[in-house]
């Protein structure tokens, strides 16, 4: 009688806020698992909730192309859907078992530094064969270079504040460009530089509104500025010296509101100022060439470290080069705020863009 050999069974989910590039990981890790390796890979939707639900999606490598065209490596979002909040760890027992019940020999989790807490936590209490890939647009995971998303939403930003700049000069406005980061300031910080900003309020750094009034005077009075552009990270604190709204602490009071009402007041109403908020629209989009890059990177060196029999590892992208990193290490430096040696920070000083007066606090 022949002897059937199972095939080793691979998940992969995708958990958290989505971002630009988890379609290129999947299509990685599809494509090698299964022309190296001869495994099952099977796409577990909507993250610990399959799980708990006990569903899985065969995938295979034709099974995702059309008519030869493989449209995953630029397609945004991901196709196996991904949940953002959830009970999980009320259910641990429950999602445990899943992965005996689904057969499953291997996990691999794409997720930021909260979905990567939960999936750790399982892993040890399942025992899991489970490696993770970092992805998030915050931009917050310890002990990587990169992580897959960040560079898109950059770019959407750019893009934005490239736009913003050509109205706000027709107008002689100041526009406040609000854009995510609720604990760490990466993506207003990179945005804002690379984008021409001339004000960057990050969680980090205290500021004060005299401090963002002054700097937009001087650009009108000393360099005849009339229009001025600031980024404002979602997770920024009230003024040091603020005068209105002092309970605004959270996100969802509009921070970027919050800031034009402060400089309103400050300027006695002669500043023209206009908010936009750019919400998800910083999630979406075609992944940038270099988003797809680390994408594909990360999702064969996953599979790689899999096949060696490796778990509790996190893919790390480190001068320029995709290496393991221990996930308990990472978790443990976790969000990874804008460090006080940055030297983004020492060079937006030195191009003249206010960024808050103090030193950096995290
Ligand atoms: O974690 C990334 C992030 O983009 C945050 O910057 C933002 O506050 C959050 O997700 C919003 O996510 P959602 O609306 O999906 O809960």
């Amino acid at each position: 009688m022949d002897i059937i050999k199972k095939r080793k069974r691979l998940g992969i989910l995708t958990s958290g806020g989505d971002c630009p590039g988890l379609n290129a990981v999947i299509r990685a890790v599809v494509n090698h698992g299964i022309s190296t390796y001869d495994w099952e890979v099977l796409g577990i939707p909507y993250a610990t909730r399959g799980l708990l639900e006990r569903k899985a999606i065969p995938l295979s490598r034709h099974g995702l192309d059309l008519r030869g065209i493989d449209p995953l490596l630029n397609m945004g979002g991901t196709i196996l859907g991904s949940i953002n909040k959830g009970n999980t760890l009320d259910r641990i027992d429950e999602i445990v078992a899943s992965y005996q019940d689904l057969q499953l020999d291997a996990l691999i989790g794409i997720g930021g530094d909260g979905s990567l807490a939960i999936l750790n936590k399982l892993r040890t209490a399942g025992n899991w064969q489970f490696i993770a890939i970092p992805k998030t647009i915050d931009n917050d995971v310890a002990l990587t270079d990169r992580v897959v998303g960040f560079d898109t939403a950059v770019n959407t930003i750019v893009d934005a504040l490239y736009r913003l700049t050509f109205t706000a000069a027709s107008h002689d406005r100041i526009m406040i460009v609000e854009v995510m980061g609720r604990s760490a300031g990466h993506l207003a910080l990179h945005s804002g530089i690379a984008g021409g900003a001339d004000v960057i309020l990050i969680p980090e750094i205290p500021y004060t509104i005299a401090g963002v009034c002054e700097h937009l005077a001087e650009l009108r009075d000393k360099w005849g500025r009339r229009f001025a552009i600031a980024v404002v990270a979602e997770g920024v604190k009230v003024a040091e010296d603020s005068s209105l709204y002092p309970s605004c602490q959270t996100p969802s009071c509009g921070i970027g509101q919050y800031i034009a009402e402060e400089i309103r007041n400050c300027s006695h109403n002669e500043l023209d100022i206009r908010v936009s908020v750019l919400g998800h629209i910083q999630r979406g989009g075609i992944p940038t060439a270099l988003d797809r890059l680390v994408a594909t990177a990360f999702g064969k060196t996953a599979v790689d470290l899999i096949a060696a029999g490796e778990t509790g590892k996190m893919v790390a992208w480190k001068n320029g080069q995709v290496e393991a990193v221990s996930l308990d290490a990472v978790l443990l430096e976790s969000p990874l705020h804008v460090a006080a040696n940055s030297s983004l920070v020492e060079t937006a000083r030195a191009l003249g863009i206010y960024i808050g007066n103090g030193a950096i606090t995290s």
